[in-house]
């Protein structure tokens, strides 16, 4: 079947509607979208925010989604499924993150709306929180702080790697799972769940 690229500014209304169609028109069917394209940036206290620097981040990481939950469903066979790529900082994350905590949350809501709307359809819509990956994002310039001590909060001491990831979309992709629709699945080495033991022996140490 080949693969086909087009350009896209998942930010920009017109480009999602003609990733879209182009994409439709070229294969005759679409089954799977996932709105994965996002930014981070550099930690900033919500005190001193730039807003402008918000309205770049939630015009990807927000209104990015939004197109592609528009758009998608028109084109789309019923039976699809989509995924969207929320982050475990929808729960919540270090001070310094909170353009794209609040962007994250809002993909989860997204999700959740949307997997009412187009229940009907039996499209499902799910999204995916993955703790700190191993891709050039959790290296980003100013964003020091989670890659310093995700290794300790996390209860398994370490990144996910991408291949794990991965590996969920394709679950959340396949007939698996034609039960969960609505969900916001976490893939986070356990974070979600409590303290890690590292950080409660650092914290005792700190104490002591
Ligand atoms: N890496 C992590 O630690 C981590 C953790 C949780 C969630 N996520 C999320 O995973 C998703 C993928 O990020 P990643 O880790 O691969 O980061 P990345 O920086 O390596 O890749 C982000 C991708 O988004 C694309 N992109 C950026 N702006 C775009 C735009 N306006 N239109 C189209 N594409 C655009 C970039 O070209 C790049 O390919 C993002 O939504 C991110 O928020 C990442």
């Amino acid at each position: 079947m080949g693969c086909i690229y087009i350009k896209t500014d998942v930010s920009k209304e017109e480009d999602v509607a003609n990733l879209m169609k182009e994409t439709y028109e070229s294969y005759g069917f679409i089954d799977i979208v996932i709105n994965n394209a996002g930014i981070i940036l550099p930690e900033q206290l919500i005190t001193d925010t730039n807003i402008k620097d918000y309205e770049r981040l939630y015009g990807i990481n927000v209104f990015g989604v939004v197109h592609g939950l528009k758009y998608a469903p028109k084109y789309m066979r019923d039976g699809g499924t989509i995924i969207n790529t929320a982050s475990n900082s929808a729960n919540g994350d270090y001070a310094g993150y909170g353009a794209y905590i609040s962007s994250k949350s809002a993909v989860v809501g997204l999700t959740k709306a949307s997997a009412i709307e187009l229940a009907s359809r039996n499209i499902r819509v799910n999204c995916i929180c993955p703790n700190t990956m191993d891709t050039p994002m959790a290296y980003a310039e100013g964003c020091e702080t989670e890659l310093k001590v995700m290794g300790i909060t996390t209860p398994l001491g370490r990144m996910c790697k991408v291949e794990e990831a991965a590996a969920l979309f394709h679950f959340l992709a396949s007939d698996d799972c034609q039960y969960i629709t609505g969900e916001d699945i976490y893939i986070d080495g356990g974070l979600k769940a409590g303290p890690s033991t590292q950080m409660i022996d650092c914290i005792l140490k700190g104490l002591r």
